[in-house]
């Protein structure tokens, strides 16, 4: 069985609570958004899945993400579109906190 890599994107406490922070990885991974709601933390890609925006730059709601072009929703936690125009799910990325750091396992 092959080992998923893990990747260590950022601190923590770099992710605003209730916000996010983009993350521009390297080698092989579009650019992330790394959300912190309430202390959890959740990855997804940073672009939206309708066009050219950046999630990190929409209004975090709750468990949602509002783009800021034509304010279309995903659940952060799930990646699911919820919100028109938006249907095609974002990718997330199984996220998990090691020694203060956020992780991913990331296939490339
Ligand atoms: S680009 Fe995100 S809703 Fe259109």
């Amino acid at each position: 069985m092959d080992t998923v890599p893990v990747l260590t994107l950022c601190a923590a406490d770099d992710v605003p609570l209730n916000g996010s922070l983009r993350i521009e990885p390297e080698a092989g991974l579009p650019a992330l958004a790394v959300f912190n709601l309430d202390g959890i933390y959740y990855v997804t890609d940073d672009r939206c899945t309708h066009g050219e925006a950046s999630l990190c730059e929409g209004e975090v709601d709750g468990d949602l993400v509002e783009c800021p072009f034509h304010q279309g929703t995903f659940d952060i936690r799930t990646g699911e579109a919820v919100g028109a125009p938006c249907r095609i799910p974002l990718r997330t990325y199984a996220t998990s906190v090691m020694a203060g750091k956020i992780c991913i396992q990331a296939e490339q």
